[in-house]
């Protein structure tokens, strides 16, 4: 079996979690390589939901070494709470959840300091998760953060903790708010944490090397996505991580030749939570309408995503850039009364078409959508789970979407649970998973 990466090809939120859950049974290890709990990856087995923020979806699946990468920033607290809010749903967490000692911590200062980043830029603010994802990742590239593995030695955390105190109170002082954080408590609740977890502390890149010499394979987990991506998304309105397949290899600790596949996760209409430019947001009562049939609330904050019509500017470049070799298209049931669809083919800007996203955010603001309109098939799609048995006009929007971006779609989602799931016979995905 090949090592896979499954990453998202939008703005997140697009049915990672369901597909990672879905094949992750072929796959012994399953292992996130970016983000922290500002994810959230949505799974419905047998009617009950689990919600993972920062563990990998492979918990669900008992005997799955589950590995959470050097390229995530881990808050212990929010951690403790979702092992928590797991076993509440009889999930066993046992010693096959491993942490690399080289991820970061998010701290409660992050926390502060994401939202008076927040409050401080106004109008222009990103609207983030304000989990203070972004603040860990500054502490970790300005070389002041902690790490996973710094808690093996608690008598040295206050040490360790002095040059991000130092700046975190500089910041606070600077903006004239109080810096109200009590170290001693934290460091206090970290030795302590220390204790419950130090066996699950380790060097992952050879936890994961053990696993590639036993011949296991491996399944590449992404949070957020492309056009979040600290890189290649639509910066500043991104996350701060590498959520792009090219994230997986620093992110883990492991080669680039070991991924031999990269299957990428598009909805079959685009949604965004949080500020930024969207080209292809539909607005009034039918983006209204979209956002209720798919329950288009936020997993992790509950804020309404914003809806838009399948923008094939942006999956065009998302498959440019993960190498997808296939996508899975999710939430095609969503669309089922509608009688037209448009799909956004390119942003009509200064007399020219552009085909590809463009770097500069203010001329994407000035720019138009072009759509093409795709007719709707006007029947419920809603669990089917055979490819054949999908309306031709469904398989015709599907089919229209490939050809758009240039990558074949393997698997159609037409409903939250496990089993409403379309595989498409004889493509690269059953090939890999050797149905
Ligand atoms: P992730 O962050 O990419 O894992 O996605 P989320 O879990 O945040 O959001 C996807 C939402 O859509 C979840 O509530 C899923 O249960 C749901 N979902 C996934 N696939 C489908 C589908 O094919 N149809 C419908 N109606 N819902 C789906
Ligand atoms: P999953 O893995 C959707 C968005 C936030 C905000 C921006 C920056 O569930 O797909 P941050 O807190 O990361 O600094 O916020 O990124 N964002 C997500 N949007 N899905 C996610 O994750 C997201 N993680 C972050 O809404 O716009
Ligand atoms: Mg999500």
């Amino acid at each position: 079996m090949p090592n896979i990466v499954i990453a998202g090809a939008q703005w997140g939120d697009e049915g990672k979690g369901k597909i990672v859950d879905l094949v992750c049974d072929k796959f012994p290890v399953v292992a996130r390589y970016n983000g922290g709990h500002n994810a959230g990856h949505t799974v419905l087995i047998d009617g009950k939901q689990h919600i993972l923020h920062l563990i990998p979806s492979g918990i669900l699946r008992p005997g799955t070494l589950c590995v959470m990468g050097n390229g995530m920033v881990i808050d212990p607290g929010a951690l403790e709470e979702e092992m928590a809010a797991l076993q509440a749903q009889d999930v066993e967490i046992g010693p096959d959840l491993v942490i690399s000692d080289r991820a970061h911590l998010v701290l409660p200062h992050h926390r502060a300091l994401d939202a008076l980043a927040e409050e401080q830029r106004g109008k222009r603010s990103i609207g983030t998760t304000r989990r203070g994802i972004g603040p860990a990742y500054e502490d970790k590239a300005g070389r002041r953060g902690l790490r996973m593995g710094d808690l093996l030695h608690p008598a040295r955390l206050p040490s360790k903790l002095e040059e991000a105190r130092r700046h975190y109170e500089w910041i606070a002082r600077g903006a004239g708010v109080e810096a109200d954080v009590d170290w001693d408590q934290l460091v206090r609740d970290l030795t302590a944490f220390a204790s419950r977890h130090q066996s699950r502390i380790k060097d992952t890149s050879l936890v994961l090397q053990a696993q590639f010499a036993a011949g296991y394979s491996v399944l590449f987990e992404g949070a957020q996505a492309t056009m979040l991506d600290l890189d290649h998304g639509s910066y500043p309105f991104v996350t701060s991580s590498s959520a792009v397949t090219g994230g997986v290899a620093s992110g883990l600790g492991i080669p680039p030749t070991r991924i031999d596949g990269a299957l990428g996760i598009a909805k079959a209409y685009s949604t965004r939570v949080g500020a930024g430019p969207f080209p292809s947001e539909i607005g009034g009562e039918r983006e209204e309408e979209i956002r209720e049939r798919g329950k288009e609330y936020g997993a992790t904050t509950a804020r309404p995503r914003r809806c838009g019509w399948f923008d094939a500017v942006v999956v065009r470049a998302s498959v440019r850039i993960n190498g997808f070799d296939a996508l899975a298209l999710t939430k095609l049931d969503v669309l089922d009364d509608l009688d037209e669809i448009p799909v956004c083919t390119g942003y009509r800007c200064g007399g020219v078409t552009l085909e590809d996203p463009p770097a500069d955010l203010s001329r994407l603001e000035e720019c138009e959508p072009v759509y093409e309109i795709l007719s709707g098939w006007k029947e419920s799609t809603r669990g089917i789970a055979d490819y054949r048995e999908l309306p031709e006009r469904a398989r015709a929007y599907i089919d229209g979407l490939a050809e758009m971006v240039g990558a074949p779609i393997g698997i159609v989602s037409t409903g939250p649970n496990r089993n409403e799931t379309a595989f498409k016979r004889d493509s690269i995905i059953t090939n890999w998973l050797g149905e």
